[in-house]
Parts: structure tokens; sequence; C-alpha cells
């Protein structure tokens, strides 16, 4: 049995010189690999009442998707511009050069609803802090985040507040 984790492929200079791509589209061809990883990242939430799981355009959605139907929960999409229809509310964060945002319907979440935030990837943390930022502004209870990779050496997680929990699975 492959672990999971053997099945991230790191990809040398993609998308640019000095960085290391990390490939998830291996495991997500192999469906035990991928249920396994699932399990893996719903075990720290069973039990914490979580009634919808937020995804993160794009490669959140793949993760988000499976893990609400695991913990039995809905699913949000929290899309990249010009995908929703109106009304819908924002939050912007940093790239490296210039500025990306995140998009939600405004009535998407019911106030005070359990949700637990998911994506692929913690590099800078701008994403995932734009995505808390915007479910505040919904008026979301936000239970803790999940993500699958943290990538240590950009030290996104320093941005993430200590008092909500956030879980993430391989380290690199
Ligand atoms: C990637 C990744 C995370 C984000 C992490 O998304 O999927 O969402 O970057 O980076 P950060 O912590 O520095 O914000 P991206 O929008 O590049 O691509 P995707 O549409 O394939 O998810
Ligand atoms: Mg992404």
């Amino acid at each position: 049995m492959t672990s999971f984790e053997g099945l991230i492929r790191a990809v040398p200079d993609f998308p640019k010189p000095g960085v290391i791509f990390r490939d998830i589209t291996p495991l997500l061809a192999d469906g035990a690999a991928f249920a396994r990883c699932i399990d893996a990242m719903a075990e720290p939430w069973q039990g914490h009442a979580v009634q919808a799981v937020c995804g993160v355009e794009s490669r959140g959605f793949i993760f988000a998707s499976a893990l609400a139907q695991k913990l039995g929960a809905g699913f949000i999409p929290l899309r990249k511009p010009g995908k929703l229809p109106p009304p819908v509310m924002h939050a912007d964060y940093q790239l490296e050069y210039g500025t990306d945002r995140l998009e939600a319907r405004a009535d998407t979440v019911r106030q005070g609803e359990r949700v637990l935030l998911v994506d692929d990837v913690l590099a800078t943390g701008g994403t995932l802090g734009a995505a808390r930022d915007l479910l505040g502004q919904l008026g979301a209870d936000l239970v803790g985040a999940s993500v699958v990779i943290e990538l240590l050496a950009l030290q996104g997680r320093k941005l993430w507040p200590d008092n909500i929990p956030l879980h993430t699975l391989l380290h690199y």
C-alpha cells in the first residue's frame, strides 16, 4: 500500500526556477490513496459538529467537497473573481506582484454556521487569510482549517491566529 505522501510528486523549477512544485495529481488518481488522504483530513474534525466545508478555488475544491461528504456537511465554494452571480462579498490578498481576490455569495453561510475551511497548500498564507476574512464577513463560526500540504519555509502559519485550529497533513 503506497502512502499518499509518496504520491505527491516534487517538480523542481516549476512554475519558475528555484521553486519545487508539489504535484498532487498522482495522489488524486489513486482512489485508495485519495480516500486515505480524506480520512486523515477528516479525523481531527470528527465530533466537532462541522456543518459546512468551505473550499478555496481551484485545488481546494477537490479536497473540500470530498471532506464535506465524509463529514456529512455541505460545501461552500470561495471563488476567483467574476465567477459567481451577485450579490457577492470579497476579500483581497497579496501576491508576489499585485493582489488577488476571493468571492463568495453573500447569502452562502447561515449566521453562526460551523464552517471548516479547506485548501490544498499553505504557502505564504495569503490565500488562507483572505478566506478566513471572507468567512468572518459572511458570519461563519470558523471551526478551523485543514490543509493537505504546509510549506514550512514560507511560514504561512504565522499569519494564522493561534486561537483557531489549523491542521496540516504533510510538511515540506
Ligand atoms: C495555490 C494553492 C493555494 C495557494 C497557497 O493556489 O492551491 O490555494 O496557492 O498560496 P499562499 O499560501 O501563498 O496564498 P493558486 O491560486 O496558485 O492555484 P489553484 O487555482 O491551482 O488552486
Ligand atoms: Mg489554490
